[in-house]
């Protein structure tokens, strides 16, 4: 689904990533934790295509996006890949509903079409009343439902997440790490999130550890592994089948 090989990236003399592969499956929820600074944010948008690494290289369903020029970058991250950040990034003009859409109407897609999508995203998320609301006239943990449904709206392959529950109290907190997984568990969403909540992070199928620019743990809770079914290289089992 999405394979990392060899990334570095530098910014002027800091080299922020320092050779990190990695390899993600359909399904998964992984998340990413690490100290400040470490270079989780920078890593997150190397797999959104939001940056490009210096060395290495980057395929998302089999597409070798670093060959991708400007706008067939552009339009394979509309399609393939969808963002939650930590402050939504909702545009404060427009409705909840017309925010979902967006995507989907860049993405050529009718009006009509695209609305009756949205509207069952939307109910979906609990937010059937909201839809004609701004931004400014939802909760934090409604925005961040709306960001959700916006980064669905194009069936991506991964959903990344940026520390989407860095601004929410704890109950909205909650609701949405299980938001996640209900989504992975319905729908075989997959996602790669950058947390610094403990409690998200142990509930994650795999907790990719960075530090220094490098991988330093990779720890899987949701399942005893044996070494025979793991590749050492990678970490990965080499069956999905058995994934919770
Ligand atoms: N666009 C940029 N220009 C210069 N330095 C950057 C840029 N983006 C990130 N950095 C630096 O790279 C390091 C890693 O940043 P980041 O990936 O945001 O870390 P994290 O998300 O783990 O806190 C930090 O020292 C940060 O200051
Ligand atoms: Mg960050």
């Amino acid at each position: 689904m999405i394979q990392l090989q060899n990334i570095t990236k530098s910014f002027g003399t800091l080299q922020v990533l320092k050779g990190i592969d990695l390899h993600i499956d359909k399904g998964e929820v992984v998340s990413i934790v690490g100290p400040s600074g470490a270079g989780k944010t920078t890593l997150l948008q190397i797999m959104g295509t939001l940056d490009t690494p210096d060395t290495g290289s980057i395929c998302v369903d089999g597409v070798d996006v670093t060959r991708l020029k400007d706008k067939e970058l552009a339009r394979f991250r509309n399609q393939h890949l969808g963002f939650v950040f930590q402050f939504h990034q909702l545009l404060p003009e427009f409705t909840a509903l017309e925010n979902v859409c967006i995507p989907a109407l860049i993405a050529g897609k009718s009006k009509k079409q695209t609305e009756v999508r949205a509207k069952e995203l939307l109910d979906y998320l609990n937010l059937s009343d909201r839809i004609q609301h701004k931004p400014s006239e939802l909760s934090g943990g409604e925005k961040q439902r709306v960001a959700v449904a916006r980064a669905l709206i194009n069936n991506p392959s991964i959903i990344l997440a940026d520390e989407p529950s860095g601004s929410l109290d704890s109950k909205h907190k909650e609701e949405l790490h299980q938001l996640f997984f209900d989504l992975r568990d319905k729908f075989g969403q997959t996602f790669v999130i950058v947390t610094h909540d403990e409690t998200l992070s142990q509930l994650t199928d795999r907790t990719i550890h960075i530090k220094d620019g490098l991988i330093e743990e990779v720890i899987e809770v949701n399942e005893v592994k044996t070494q025979s079914n793991v590749n050492t290289t990678t970490g990965q089992e080499e069956s999905t089948e058995s994934l919770a």
